[in-house]
């Protein structure tokens, strides 16, 4: 599988023996989930997910490591899933696992990779994200690269004891690449 530099972050597969750290935040609710449905896996089961992934477009498991130029240590975790059986789009999702390294800039920069990426080797024409309308850091990510709100699913997802509205993302092909990108 590919790996993908930006000027701060690279995206790469994740390494065996990262597997139980991204376990470790994928168990921690507060790290992966404040926004978003919580659910606790075996061990076997995250592996098995994460090493199937390359061969199943719908997986959920994470495709990418993020970790910072020049440093071995992953700090968090990018997918991207297709999220309909029919429509032609893929959807991707972001985790900064490492708490401490949040608010600098990397998971918009990892997610900008992920998009490149998906444009540089697939027809899509459409690459999408959601997320709970009260995850002001996954929409402001988002709609700092470029990506239009289209509109917002109502209780669509369940999640510390109660219903939530979605906004929905999206980014066309041509919007993508007419972008205004950082110097
Ligand atoms: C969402 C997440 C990946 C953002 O990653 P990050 O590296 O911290 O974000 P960035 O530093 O690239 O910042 C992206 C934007 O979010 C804003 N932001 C970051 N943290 C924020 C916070 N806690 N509250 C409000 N805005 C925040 C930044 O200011 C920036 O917006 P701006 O350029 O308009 O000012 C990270 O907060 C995270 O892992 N959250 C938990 C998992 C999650 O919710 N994933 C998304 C599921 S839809």
């Amino acid at each position: 599988m590919a790996t993908l530099d930006g000027p701060n972050v690279r995206l790469r597969p994740l390494e065996p023996s990262e597997y139980r750290a991204v376990f470790g935040w994928y168990n921690d609710p507060e790290t992966v989930s404040p926004y978003d449905r919580f659910s606790v896996d075996t061990f076997d089961d995250f592996v098995r997910a994460v090493e199937s992934a390359p061969d199943d477009p719908g997986s959920l498991a994470p495709r990418f490591g993020i970790v910072r130029r020049g440093e071995a240590a992953v700090l968090g975790v990018v997918g991207h899933y297709r999220p309909h059986p029919v429509l032609e789009t893929v959807d991707v999702w972001y985790v900064i696992g490492d708490r401490a390294a949040r608010g600098r800039g990397y998971g918009r920069e990892a997610v900008a990779l992920l998009v490149d990426h998906l444009y540089a080797t697939t027809a899509l024409e459409r690459v999408g994200a959601t997320c709970d309308v009260e995850n002001v850091a996954s929409y402001r990510l988002l709609e700092g690269l470029g990506f239009r709100r289209e509109g917002t699913l109502q209780a669509a997802l369940f999640h510390h004891g109660g219903w939530h509205d979605v906004r929905v993302y999206g980014v066309t092909r041509t919007q993508w690449a007419a972008r205004n990108r950082p110097a």
